[in-house]
């Protein structure tokens, strides 16, 4: 029989049995982690830092359905990290907020985020795809390959973001781009005092940009969302300049390398399965469910983050309050127990909508349906132009180096 003692040093390790989300074999196959995850250890202590991991669908969702236990303050320290000057933090706006404050803010944002404001970046996302589909069909005529990013995802993406967001009269493409990739590096401890001395000139920078495109709005209104969420008014509240600011700095930050991976994850896909590029191509009908299957098996943002408000107990482990919580949307997303053979890319599933790639519960993603539009464009494009596409195989590709979020930062494609 085990000692006390024995039994409790045993109990501690079941509890932080050594998986570490950062390291090189993780990122190789998060797959093959988040199963074990999900068999051994549903829900843990991993590393980093020790944050808590919950893997099950059913865990996930009770997560991302109970914010009264499950708090979104979670993301704080990702987005105001104490190295920052005060005035450098990002707010927490919407993202980070619980009801009833998150409640007041989402509700203004759904008065300017209307289908209207999706339905007339149409036209743009046609023009921008056309041009760089044909673009592509030039290199692939002239022998040349082609680097996804740089010749689609970017340029059409970023086109779509700018206009949105007004930032596309005020910023060239390269600097969003920047900007971006400033916020994904942004490491958990301190760093140098030269990168924060930089990171700090560039979220200044930003947001001198951002306000000089809501003080125009405010002084030319127009027929677009900053417009719509200037004026935005719900039981007589309306967003302040501040809050405005931060509502795009979160479509940019939410909504950019996001949907850019998505498009990146459905070419790698047609590349890997010829025969699903000539079925969709013969039935562009199966696009829509080609979409919901890629985001069901490859989500661009693996986990979120969430700040336990009481002990509360899944999958027989209690949590203790007061603890960070990493919910792994992108292990739901595989659990046997939901979607069966989930390891199998297969469109003609019939739950694959209920993937919990945009999340669930009050902070469902805003830009889902803007998202999915975005993809469908750019596939109904691409698709007509071109018969075959290969591309290097998974372990020849750049992968992002982080655990919160999966994405190439190259993708070498042939087309034929
Ligand atoms: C494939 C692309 C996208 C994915 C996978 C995605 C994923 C998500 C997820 C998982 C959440 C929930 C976060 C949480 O519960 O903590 C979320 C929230 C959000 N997303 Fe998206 N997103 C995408 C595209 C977009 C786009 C295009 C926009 C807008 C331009 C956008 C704007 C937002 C906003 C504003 C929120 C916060 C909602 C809230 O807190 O109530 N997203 N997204």
């Amino acid at each position: 029989m085990m000692t006390p003692e024995a039994s409790q040093q045993a109990g501690a390790e079941a509890l932080r049995p050594g998986i570490a989300l950062n390291s090189a074999g993780h990122l190789a196959n998060p797959f093959a982690t988040y199963r074990t995850l999900r068999e051994q250890h549903p829900v843990c202590r991993v590393e980093p830092d020790g944050l808590w991991a919950i893997t099950r669908f059913a865990d996930v969702r009770f997560a991302m359905q109970h914010y009264e236990l499950f708090s979104s303050l979670g993301f704080k320290p990702l987005l105001q990290p104490d190295w920052l000057s005060p005035q450098c933090r990002r707010g927490g706006f919407m993202l980070a907020e619980d009801p009833p404050d998150h409640t007041r803010h989402r509700a203004l944002v759904n008065r300017a985020f209307v289908n209207r404001v999706v339905a007339e970046l149409i036209p743009l996302m046609r023009q921008q795809a056309g041009e760089l589909v044909a673009q592509i069909q030039a290199r692939t005529r002239a022998g040349q390959g082609v680097e996804f990013l740089r010749d689609f995802a970017y340029p059409y993406i970023g086109r779509i973001i700018g206009r949105l967001t007004g930032t596309e009269e005020t910023q060239t493409l390269e600097e969003i781009r920047q900007w971006v990739a400033f916020l994904e590096t942004i490491p958990p401890t301190r760093p140098a005092a030269d990168y924060i001395a930089a990171l700090e000139a560039a979220l200044i920078k930003q947001n001198d940009y951002f306000r000089a495109i809501i003080r125009d709005r405010r002084e030319k209104p127009r027929q677009d969302l900053i417009t719509a969420l200037v004026n935005a008014e719900v039981g007589g509240e309306k967003l302040s300049d501040d809050l405005l600011r931060q509502s795009l700095d979160l479509f940019i930050g939410a909504g950019f390398q996001t949907t850019i991976q998505t498009l990146n994850h459905a070419m790698m896909q047609l590349a890997r399965l010829p025969q699903l590029m000539r079925d969709l191509r013969a039935e562009p009908a199966l696009i829509p469910a080609f979409i919901e299957e890629v985001l069901r098996f490859n989500p661009p943002g693996h986990c979120v983050l969430r700040k336990t408000t009481a002990a509360v107990t899944l999958s027989g482990v209690t949590l203790p309050a007061d603890e960070y919580v990493l919910v792994i949307l992108a292990s739901a997303n595989r659990d046997p127990g939901q979607f069966p053979q989930p390891d199998k890319f297969d469109m003609a599933r019939d739950n694959a909508k209920q993937h919990l790639t945009f999340g669930y519960g009050v902070h469902t993603c805003i830009g889902a349906n803007l998202a999915r539009l975005e993809v469908k464009i750019a596939l109904e494009t691409i698709l007509p132009a071109f018969t075959a596409v290969s591309c290097p195989p998974d372990e020849a590709l750049p992968w992002i180096d982080s655990f919160l979020s999966r994405g190439v930062t190259e993708l070498p494609l042939q087309f034929a």
